[in-house]
C-alpha cells in the first residue's frame, strides 16, 4: 500500500529536511500542507500561489518523490491557483484543508477550540469541495485528491464522479475509529454493484459533452433539437449532456429550456466563472469531457451530427 508522507514547515531549510527524511523513511510521495497551523497563511494575508509555489519548487529540487499541495479553501481564485501549482511543477493538489473559521460557547462566551479561530470541518464541507472539483478537474494537467466531508462511501463516490483521483478522509477516522475505513470501502463496493460497475475505475467519471449557450443565440437554438435527441442515446452509454447558460436570464434560459424539450441538467453560470475557466467568450460551444475529466474535443461554433458522430464513440470506448 502506498504511503504519502504531510509536511508542515516555515523555512526553506526545513521543507528540504522534510522531503529528505520522507524520502528515507520509504514515503511514496509528499503532501505539502502549506495551510496549517489552520490558515496561519490565510490569516497572515501572504500570496496563497506564490506560497505554495515556492515550497513545491524547494520540495521538487530536494526529492525525486511526487510533491502534492494541500491547498486551503479559503482562497479567492482556486482554479487559478491550481493552474499555477502544476505550473509550478505539482505532481497532483489536495482539494483543500479544513476551513478556518470560528464557534462561541455561549455559557462562557468564550471561543471554542483553541481558543480562537481553529480549522472547522464536517459533513457540511463536502458541498464546496466537489463544487470546485469539478469544475477545475476538466482544465487541470494533475490529479486531485479530495479532502474534505467524508462521513461515508457514498460521500467517496461523489468525489470521484466529480473528478478526483483518490480521496482522504479525518474527521470520520476521529469520530468512529479505524474501522470506518472498511465501512467506506464496503459502502463504495455495494455502490459499484448496485450500479454493475466492475471496479471504480469504472465509475471515476462519466463522458460529458458540456453545451454552453444561451436563448438568444441563432446558432445555440438551430443545435438544440441535435443536443436533445443525442441526450436520449447518451443517457443508455454511461454519459450525459450539460448545458450551461451563457449571459442569459433565468427566465429566458428556463423558456428555451422548456421549448427545446431539454432533458439534460442545465447549470446557470450566474457570474460567468465556469465558463471564464473553460476560455469560453462566445456561443455556441461545446466540450467533450472523457471519463477521466479531460476535455477531449471542441466545437467553437454551431455543433452537427457529423461532429458527434466523429468525436464521441472513441472517447465513450475509452475506459478510466
Ligand atoms: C483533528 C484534526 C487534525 C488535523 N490536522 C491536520 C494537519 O496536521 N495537517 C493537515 O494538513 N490537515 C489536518 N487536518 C485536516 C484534514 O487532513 C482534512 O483535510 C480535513 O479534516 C478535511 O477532511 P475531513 O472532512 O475528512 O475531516 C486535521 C483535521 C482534523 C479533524
Amino acid at each position: 500500500m502506498p504511503i504519502f508522507s504531510s509536511l508542515n514547515c516555515n523555512t526553506d531549510e526545513r521543507w528540504v529536511e522534510g522531503c529528505q527524511v520522507s524520502e528515507q523513511a520509504g514515503a511514496d510521495a509528499i503532501e505539502l500542507n502549506v495551510s496549517c497551523p489552520h490558515g496561519t497563511h490565510i490569516m497572515a494575508q501572504v500570496d496563497m500561489l506564490e506560497t505554495m509555489a515556492h515550497a513545491v519548487r524547494i520540495a521538487k529540487a530536494a526529492t525525486k518523490l511526487p510533491i502534492i499541495p494541500k491547498m486551503s479553501g479559503q482562497l479567492d481564485a482556486p482554479a487559478r491557483v491550481a493552474h499555477g501549482l502544476a505550473q509550478a511543477g505539482a505532481d497532483g493538489i489536495v482539494m483543500f484543508n479544513r476551513f478556518t473559521g470560528l464557534d462561541i460557547d455561549l455559557e462562557t462566551e468564550m471561543p471554542i477550540m483553541h481558543g480562537g479561530y481553529a480549522g472547522h470541518g464536517g459533513p457540511w464541507a463536502i458541498h464546496y469541495v466537489l463544487r470546485w472539483i469539478s469544475e477545475i478537474s476538466p482544465t487541470l494537467p494533475i490529479p486531485i485528491l479530495a479532502s474534505g466531508g467524508v462521513a461515508g462511501g457514498d460521500d467517496a463516490v461523489k468525489h470521484l464522479l466529480a473528478g478526483a483521483q483518490a480521496v482522504e478522509v479525518c474527521t470520520a477516522i476521529v469520530m468512529e475509529g479505524w474501522g470506518v475505513v472498511e465501512r467506506i470501502l464496503k459502502e463504495m463496493a455495494d455502490f459499484a454493484e448496485d450500479k454493475g460497475y466492475a471496479s471504480v475505475a469504472d465509475f471515476r467519471g462519466k463522458v460529458v459533452v458540456m453545451n454552453v449557450f444561451a436563448s438568444w443565440c441563432d446558432p445555440c437554438r438551430a443545435e438544440a433539437p441535435i443536443l436533445a435527441h443525442e441526450q436520449r442515446v447518451l443517457a443508455t452509454q454511461g454519459a450525459t449532456i450539460v448545458g450551461v447558460t451563457y449571459l442569459d436570464n433565468s427566465t429566458a434560459s428556463e423558456q428555451f429550456v422548456k421549448q427545446e424539450h431539454i432533458t439534460y441538467p442545465v447549470l446557470r453560470d450566474v457570474n460567468g466563472t465556469l465558463v471564464r475557466s473553460f476560455g469560453t467568450d462566445a456561443v455556441p460551444e461545446t466540450f467533450i469531457i472523457n471519463r477521466q475529466g479531460k476535455i477531449q474535443a471542441l466545437r467553437r461554433y454551431q455543433l452537427n451530427n457529423t461532429w458527434l458522430k466523429r468525436t464521441l464513440p472513441s472517447i465513450l470506448a475509452e475506459r478510466s
